[in-house]
Protein backbone atom coordinates (compact mmCIF):
# COMPACT_ATOMS: atom_id res chain seq x y z
CA UNK A 1 0.00 0.00 0.00
CA UNK A 2 0.96 3.56 -0.94
CA UNK A 3 0.82 6.17 1.81
CA UNK A 4 -0.02 9.61 0.39
CA UNK A 5 2.44 12.25 0.87
CA UNK A 6 1.07 15.44 2.18
CA UNK A 7 0.89 16.89 -1.38
CA UNK A 8 -0.74 13.72 -2.93
CA UNK A 9 -3.62 13.93 -0.07
CA UNK A 10 -7.29 13.53 -2.18
CA UNK A 11 -9.14 16.71 -1.15
CA UNK A 12 -12.89 17.53 -1.26
CA UNK A 13 -13.35 19.04 -4.62
CA UNK A 14 -10.67 15.90 -6.65
CA UNK A 15 -13.01 13.73 -4.72
CA UNK A 16 -16.36 15.58 -5.21
CA UNK A 17 -15.42 15.19 -9.24
CA UNK A 18 -13.87 11.94 -9.31
CA UNK A 19 -16.99 10.62 -7.09
CA UNK A 20 -19.27 12.12 -9.96
CA UNK A 21 -17.47 10.56 -12.76
CA UNK A 22 -17.21 6.92 -11.43
CA UNK A 23 -21.55 7.41 -10.87
CA UNK A 24 -21.96 8.81 -14.30
CA UNK A 25 -20.05 5.43 -15.27
CA UNK A 26 -21.18 2.96 -13.34
CA UNK A 27 -24.30 4.16 -10.68
CA UNK A 28 -22.14 3.85 -7.57
CA UNK A 29 -22.75 6.40 -5.09
CA UNK A 30 -19.93 8.14 -2.86
CA UNK A 31 -20.80 9.78 0.44
CA UNK A 32 -17.99 12.25 1.06
CA UNK A 33 -16.73 9.85 3.90
CA UNK A 34 -15.72 7.57 1.29
CA UNK A 35 -13.20 10.37 0.35
CA UNK A 36 -10.24 8.71 2.58
CA UNK A 37 -11.28 5.03 0.87
CA UNK A 38 -11.03 6.05 -2.69
CA UNK A 39 -7.74 8.00 -2.10
CA UNK A 40 -6.06 4.86 -0.57
CA UNK A 41 -7.99 2.47 -3.20
CA UNK A 42 -6.87 5.17 -5.94
CA UNK A 43 -3.67 6.52 -5.15
CA UNK A 44 -1.76 3.35 -6.94
CA UNK A 45 -3.13 4.06 -10.12
CA UNK A 46 -1.73 8.17 -9.93
CA UNK A 47 1.43 6.29 -9.00
CA UNK A 48 1.36 3.59 -11.81
CA UNK A 49 0.68 6.73 -14.39
CA UNK A 50 3.11 8.77 -13.08
CA UNK A 51 1.07 11.66 -11.90
CA UNK A 52 1.53 13.89 -9.51
CA UNK A 53 -0.95 13.82 -7.54
CA UNK A 54 -4.87 13.48 -7.75
CA UNK A 55 -5.99 16.98 -9.18
CA UNK A 56 -3.55 15.39 -12.24
CA UNK A 57 -5.19 11.98 -12.42
CA UNK A 58 -8.89 14.06 -13.02
CA UNK A 59 -7.04 16.17 -15.69
CA UNK A 60 -5.62 13.03 -17.09
CA UNK A 61 -9.33 10.89 -16.70
CA UNK A 62 -10.62 14.18 -18.51
CA UNK A 63 -8.48 14.43 -21.46
CA UNK A 64 -7.62 11.06 -22.43
CA UNK A 65 -9.62 9.48 -25.41
CA UNK A 66 -12.87 7.88 -24.59
CA UNK A 67 -11.28 4.81 -25.11
CA UNK A 68 -8.30 5.37 -22.38
CA UNK A 69 -11.12 7.09 -20.30
CA UNK A 70 -13.44 4.02 -20.45
CA UNK A 71 -9.99 1.46 -19.43
CA UNK A 72 -9.17 3.59 -16.88
CA UNK A 73 -12.78 3.95 -15.49
CA UNK A 74 -12.68 0.15 -15.37
CA UNK A 75 -9.19 0.12 -13.31
CA UNK A 76 -11.33 2.50 -10.78
CA UNK A 77 -13.83 0.15 -10.38
CA UNK A 78 -11.94 -2.73 -9.82
CA UNK A 79 -10.48 -0.87 -6.95
CA UNK A 80 -13.51 0.86 -5.48
CA UNK A 81 -16.48 -2.19 -5.99
CA UNK A 82 -17.22 -4.80 -3.22
CA UNK A 83 -16.86 -8.42 -4.73
CA UNK A 84 -17.67 -10.25 -1.61
CA UNK A 85 -20.19 -13.62 -2.34
CA UNK A 86 -20.65 -17.27 -1.68
CA UNK A 87 -22.48 -20.12 -2.73
CA UNK A 88 -25.83 -20.64 -1.30
CA UNK A 89 -26.02 -17.00 -0.07
CA UNK A 90 -29.05 -16.28 1.74
CA UNK A 91 -30.68 -19.54 1.84
CA UNK A 92 -34.49 -18.76 2.43
CA UNK A 93 -34.94 -17.06 -0.80
CA UNK A 94 -32.89 -19.57 -2.50
CA UNK A 95 -35.37 -22.00 -1.18
CA UNK A 96 -38.43 -19.78 -2.36
CA UNK A 97 -36.66 -20.32 -5.67
CA UNK A 98 -36.40 -24.13 -6.12
CA UNK A 99 -39.49 -24.82 -4.22
CA UNK A 100 -41.92 -22.26 -5.30
CA UNK A 101 -40.61 -19.96 -8.42
CA UNK A 102 -39.42 -22.92 -10.37
CA UNK A 103 -42.36 -25.21 -9.85
CA UNK A 104 -44.56 -22.14 -10.72
CA UNK A 105 -42.22 -21.80 -14.14
CA UNK A 106 -42.67 -25.57 -14.64
CA UNK A 107 -46.27 -25.36 -14.90
CA UNK A 108 -46.81 -21.95 -16.88
CA UNK A 109 -44.02 -22.39 -19.30
CA UNK A 110 -43.84 -18.77 -19.96
CA UNK A 111 -41.36 -19.48 -22.92
CA UNK A 112 -42.02 -22.97 -23.91
CA UNK A 113 -39.75 -25.65 -22.67
CA UNK A 114 -37.08 -22.38 -22.19
CA UNK A 115 -35.97 -21.44 -18.81
CA UNK A 116 -33.22 -18.88 -18.36
CA UNK A 117 -32.06 -17.42 -15.16
CA UNK A 118 -29.81 -14.36 -15.18
CA UNK A 119 -27.36 -13.44 -12.41
CA UNK A 120 -26.79 -9.66 -12.67
CA UNK A 121 -23.94 -8.43 -10.51
CA UNK A 122 -22.75 -12.40 -10.15
CA UNK A 123 -19.21 -11.38 -8.22
CA UNK A 124 -16.35 -14.18 -8.99
CA UNK A 125 -19.65 -16.76 -9.85
CA UNK A 126 -20.80 -18.26 -7.08
CA UNK A 127 -24.93 -17.00 -7.23
CA UNK A 128 -24.46 -18.42 -10.76
CA UNK A 129 -23.16 -21.63 -9.95
CA UNK A 130 -25.69 -21.57 -7.05
CA UNK A 131 -28.43 -21.29 -9.36
CA UNK A 132 -27.92 -23.74 -11.65
CA UNK A 133 -27.73 -26.70 -8.83
CA UNK A 134 -30.79 -25.13 -7.46
CA UNK A 135 -32.45 -26.30 -11.19
CA UNK A 136 -30.73 -29.45 -11.41
CA UNK A 137 -31.84 -30.28 -7.76
CA UNK A 138 -35.57 -29.10 -8.66
CA UNK A 139 -35.47 -32.14 -11.18
CA UNK A 140 -37.92 -30.55 -13.12
CA UNK A 141 -36.21 -29.36 -16.39
CA UNK A 142 -33.91 -32.14 -17.59
CA UNK A 143 -35.28 -32.31 -21.55
CA UNK A 144 -35.74 -28.11 -21.57
CA UNK A 145 -33.14 -25.37 -22.82
CA UNK A 146 -31.91 -24.24 -19.42
CA UNK A 147 -29.47 -21.24 -19.44
CA UNK A 148 -28.20 -19.38 -16.63
CA UNK A 149 -26.08 -16.38 -17.35
CA UNK A 150 -23.98 -14.28 -14.83
CA UNK A 151 -22.20 -11.11 -15.12
CA UNK A 152 -20.86 -8.22 -13.88
CA UNK A 153 -18.74 -4.95 -14.16
CA UNK A 154 -15.38 -6.16 -13.08
CA UNK A 155 -13.37 -7.90 -15.70
CA UNK A 156 -11.50 -9.72 -12.54
CA UNK A 157 -14.16 -11.40 -10.96
CA UNK A 158 -15.50 -12.82 -13.91
CA UNK A 159 -12.04 -14.48 -14.77
CA UNK A 160 -12.49 -16.67 -11.37
CA UNK A 161 -16.05 -17.23 -12.50
CA UNK A 162 -15.15 -18.68 -15.71
CA UNK A 163 -12.87 -20.53 -13.96
CA UNK A 164 -14.69 -22.13 -11.75
CA UNK A 165 -12.27 -22.72 -9.26
CA UNK A 166 -13.17 -21.77 -5.51
CA UNK A 167 -11.48 -22.05 -1.99
CA UNK A 168 -13.51 -22.56 1.55
CA UNK A 169 -14.60 -19.23 2.02
CA UNK A 170 -16.70 -19.82 -0.62
CA UNK A 171 -18.30 -22.63 0.56
CA UNK A 172 -19.21 -21.48 4.22
CA UNK A 173 -22.95 -22.31 3.67
CA UNK A 174 -22.78 -25.59 1.24
CA UNK A 175 -24.02 -28.59 2.01
CA UNK A 176 -21.09 -30.95 1.96
CA UNK A 177 -23.76 -33.19 0.01
CA UNK A 178 -23.85 -30.67 -2.45
CA UNK A 179 -19.99 -29.87 -2.60
CA UNK A 180 -19.51 -33.92 -3.24
CA UNK A 181 -22.21 -33.83 -6.35
CA UNK A 182 -21.03 -30.65 -8.27
CA UNK A 183 -17.25 -30.07 -7.71
CA UNK A 184 -14.31 -32.05 -7.46
CA UNK A 185 -11.43 -31.41 -5.64
CA UNK A 186 -7.88 -30.07 -7.23
CA UNK A 187 -4.95 -29.21 -5.63
CA UNK A 188 -7.14 -28.20 -2.15
CA UNK A 189 -9.35 -26.05 -4.20
CA UNK A 190 -12.95 -26.80 -5.61
CA UNK A 191 -13.87 -27.12 -9.37
CA UNK A 192 -16.98 -26.97 -10.64
CA UNK A 193 -18.07 -29.93 -12.61
CA UNK A 194 -18.17 -29.55 -16.92
CA UNK A 195 -22.26 -30.57 -16.31
CA UNK A 196 -22.92 -27.93 -14.33
CA UNK A 197 -20.26 -25.39 -16.02
CA UNK A 198 -22.08 -26.10 -19.53
CA UNK A 199 -24.80 -24.78 -18.14
CA UNK A 200 -23.47 -21.38 -17.15
CA UNK A 201 -22.14 -18.70 -19.31
CA UNK A 202 -20.53 -15.22 -18.07
CA UNK A 203 -20.01 -11.70 -19.63
CA UNK A 204 -19.11 -8.15 -18.78
CA UNK A 205 -21.93 -6.15 -18.32
CA UNK A 206 -22.16 -2.72 -16.70
CA UNK A 207 -25.52 -2.51 -15.62
CA UNK A 208 -25.74 1.12 -15.67
CA UNK A 209 -25.29 1.41 -19.69
CA UNK A 210 -28.34 0.24 -20.63
CA UNK A 211 -26.71 -0.45 -24.80
CA UNK A 212 -24.45 -2.99 -22.94
CA UNK A 213 -27.61 -4.75 -21.42
CA UNK A 214 -28.48 -5.25 -25.48
CA UNK A 215 -26.31 -8.88 -24.59
CA UNK A 216 -29.21 -10.92 -22.53
CA UNK A 217 -32.40 -11.64 -24.40
CA UNK A 218 -35.26 -12.47 -22.40
CA UNK A 219 -35.26 -13.89 -19.34
CA UNK A 220 -37.66 -15.61 -16.80
CA UNK A 221 -35.71 -14.58 -13.19
CA UNK A 222 -33.33 -12.19 -12.57
CA UNK A 223 -31.06 -12.48 -9.27
CA UNK A 224 -29.46 -8.92 -8.79
CA UNK A 225 -28.82 -9.32 -5.25
CA UNK A 226 -26.37 -6.83 -3.25
CA UNK A 227 -25.31 -4.81 -5.70
CA UNK A 228 -27.66 -1.73 -5.85
CA UNK A 229 -26.99 -1.26 -2.54
CA UNK A 230 -23.75 0.88 -3.36
CA UNK A 231 -26.22 3.12 -6.20
CA UNK A 232 -28.44 6.11 -5.33
CA UNK A 233 -31.89 6.29 -5.72
CA UNK A 234 -31.63 7.52 -9.43
CA UNK A 235 -29.23 5.18 -10.67
CA UNK A 236 -31.12 1.96 -8.81
CA UNK A 237 -34.57 3.09 -10.72
CA UNK A 238 -32.92 3.12 -13.79
CA UNK A 239 -31.33 -0.29 -13.52
CA UNK A 240 -34.26 -1.72 -12.07
CA UNK A 241 -36.47 -0.08 -15.58
CA UNK A 242 -33.99 -2.21 -16.90
CA UNK A 243 -34.37 -5.23 -15.65
CA UNK A 244 -38.00 -5.00 -15.99
CA UNK A 245 -38.02 -4.28 -19.46
CA UNK A 246 -35.38 -7.63 -19.52
CA UNK A 247 -38.19 -10.06 -17.92
CA UNK A 248 -40.75 -12.44 -19.28
CA UNK A 249 -44.18 -11.34 -18.18
CA UNK A 250 -44.74 -13.00 -15.10
CA UNK A 251 -41.30 -13.40 -14.54
CA UNK A 252 -39.56 -12.67 -11.13
CA UNK A 253 -36.64 -10.38 -9.95
CA UNK A 254 -34.96 -11.52 -6.72
CA UNK A 255 -32.81 -8.38 -4.73
CA UNK A 256 -30.75 -8.92 -1.74
CA UNK A 257 -32.09 -8.61 1.59
CA UNK A 258 -31.69 -5.39 2.52
CA UNK A 259 -33.01 -4.04 -0.70
CA UNK A 260 -36.67 -3.47 -1.64
CA UNK A 261 -38.49 -1.05 -4.75
CA UNK A 262 -39.81 0.95 -1.86
CA UNK A 263 -39.93 4.66 -3.54
CA UNK A 264 -38.42 3.12 -6.70
CA UNK A 265 -41.13 1.54 -9.31
CA UNK A 266 -44.41 0.36 -8.41
CA UNK A 267 -44.34 -1.66 -12.04
CA UNK A 268 -44.04 -5.31 -10.56
CA UNK A 269 -45.90 -6.87 -7.99
CA UNK A 270 -44.74 -8.13 -4.54
CA UNK A 271 -45.64 -11.70 -4.25
CA UNK A 272 -45.85 -13.35 -0.80
CA UNK A 273 -44.41 -16.61 -0.98
CA UNK A 274 -43.72 -19.47 2.19
CA UNK A 275 -40.72 -18.70 2.03
CA UNK A 276 -39.69 -14.79 0.62
CA UNK A 277 -41.20 -12.08 -0.62
CA UNK A 278 -40.11 -11.44 -4.31
CA UNK A 279 -41.52 -9.29 -6.88
CA UNK A 280 -42.90 -10.53 -10.39
CA UNK A 281 -43.47 -8.52 -13.24
CA UNK A 282 -47.48 -8.60 -13.92
CA UNK A 283 -48.57 -10.78 -16.51
C1 LIG B 1 -21.35 -7.66 -3.24
S1 LIG B 1 -21.23 -8.31 -4.86
C2 LIG B 1 -22.72 -9.27 -4.91
C3 LIG B 1 -22.50 -10.62 -5.53
C4 LIG B 1 -23.72 -11.53 -5.52
N1 LIG B 1 -24.81 -10.95 -6.27
C5 LIG B 1 -24.16 -11.86 -4.11
O1 LIG B 1 -25.19 -11.35 -3.66
O2 LIG B 1 -23.47 -12.63 -3.46
C6 LIG B 1 -21.65 -6.87 -5.86
C7 LIG B 1 -21.19 -6.99 -7.31
O3 LIG B 1 -21.85 -5.97 -8.08
C8 LIG B 1 -20.97 -5.58 -9.10
N2 LIG B 1 -21.39 -4.26 -9.64
C9 LIG B 1 -21.32 -3.06 -9.06
N3 LIG B 1 -21.76 -2.11 -9.89
C10 LIG B 1 -22.12 -2.73 -11.05
C11 LIG B 1 -22.64 -2.28 -12.29
N4 LIG B 1 -22.87 -0.99 -12.56
N5 LIG B 1 -22.89 -3.20 -13.24
C12 LIG B 1 -22.65 -4.51 -13.01
N6 LIG B 1 -22.15 -5.01 -11.85
C13 LIG B 1 -21.89 -4.11 -10.88
C14 LIG B 1 -19.62 -5.53 -8.39
O4 LIG B 1 -18.54 -5.61 -9.32
C15 LIG B 1 -19.71 -6.75 -7.47
O5 LIG B 1 -19.09 -7.88 -8.04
Amino acid sequence: MVNPTPDRLLSRDVFRLLRDLIYDYCGIFFEDDAAYLIQRRLLPRVETLSLADFNDYYRYLRSVSPEARRAELEEIVERVTTNETYFFRESYQLDAFRLEILPELFARRPRGKRLTVWSAGCASGEEAYTIAILIQEAGLFADWDVRVFGSDISRKVLQIARKGIYGRASFRTTEPRVQRRYFREADGKHQVRDELKQQVSFGQINLFDEPMTMLVGEVDVIFCRNVLIYFDQASRKRVIDTLYRKLSKGGYLLLGHSESLINLTTAFELVHLKNDMVYRKPT
